[in-house]
């Protein structure tokens, strides 16, 4: 059984296709979303809707859905951010936010661990180094553990006892060592690795590989929603780049 494990979809639904569409001539019908479906993107009530249909879904919650649902304060974010908060309450339905708020800040299977920002502080912290990584080992048990957040791919892992971290690109298998690892697969919705593409990656626990992803999407439809929304228009500039 192979998982497709993206994260930060962050209502952007013309990049969500793409991925599931991936997944879909990949063959991969189980899936992991390390959170924040919702903040953002133009289409908020889309990525939710096309998550909940999926079956063999295993989700936690992100600090936006949080948000979106009253389980965090939005004078955390910043003014951008906020805004994209408001739209995503205003255009969920209660379906849609009652999914969102039973969402859980953790999961653990027999093959992965998942949390949004780290196994710490599930909904607060960005997992970017090698120290924050060493104090994360402890906590959880199932090995990888998937995490989103900083919507950087990487990986994190114990190399001969030491701390180690690697930024993934493109088409870049990793052979899962022993030990406590840890991958970010990036961002679907809103990469930041410099890549505007979006990001996702297949998980094969029988052969203990990871392979990482970039796929092209039209992000001149996701763009164009947001200029019609009105949305903040740093967000949709943003997406032409990948930061
Ligand atoms: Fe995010
Ligand atoms: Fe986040």
């Amino acid at each position: 059984m192979r998982y497709g494990v993206f994260s930060d979809v962050h209502g952007n639904y013309e990049a969500l296709k793409a991925v599931l569409d991936f997944y879909r001539k990949n063959a991969v019908e189980n899936f992991v979303c390390c959170g924040d479906i919702v903040g953002y993107g133009p289409q908020p009530s889309e990525c939710v809707e096309a998550l909940r249909g999926i079956k063999g879904l295993t989700a936690v919650l992100g600090n936006h859905d949080a948000a979106v649902v009253g389980r965090m304060d939005v004078k955390w974010f910043n003014a951008n951010a906020a805004w994209a908060i408001e739209f995503a309450r205003k255009n969920l339905s209660g379906e849609a936010l009652d999914f969102i708020a039973r969402l859980p800040e953790r999961a653990e299977t027999a093959e992965f661990t998942v949390v949004h920002g780290s196994p710490r502080k599930p909904l607060t912290e960005y997992l970017l180094n090698e120290t924050q990584f060493a104090d994360n080992v402890k906590g959880w048990t199932t090995s990888p553990c998937f995490i989103g957040h900083s919507h950087m791919p990487m990986f994190f892992r114990q190399k001969e006892g030491i701390p180690a971290v690697n930024f993934m690109l493109s088409m870049d298998r990793v052979v899962i060592p022993e030990g406590p690892v840890m991958f970010n697969p990036g961002s679907v919705g809103q990469p930041r690795d410099g890549d505007p593409r979006a990001s996702c990656g297949i998980y094969d626990p029988a052969r203990r590989l990871f392979d990482h992803f970039k796929v092209f999407y039209d992000v001149g439809a996701t763009q164009r929603r947001m200029s019609d929304l009105k949305m903040p228009g740093m967000l949709a500039e943003r997406l032409s780049y990948g930061f």
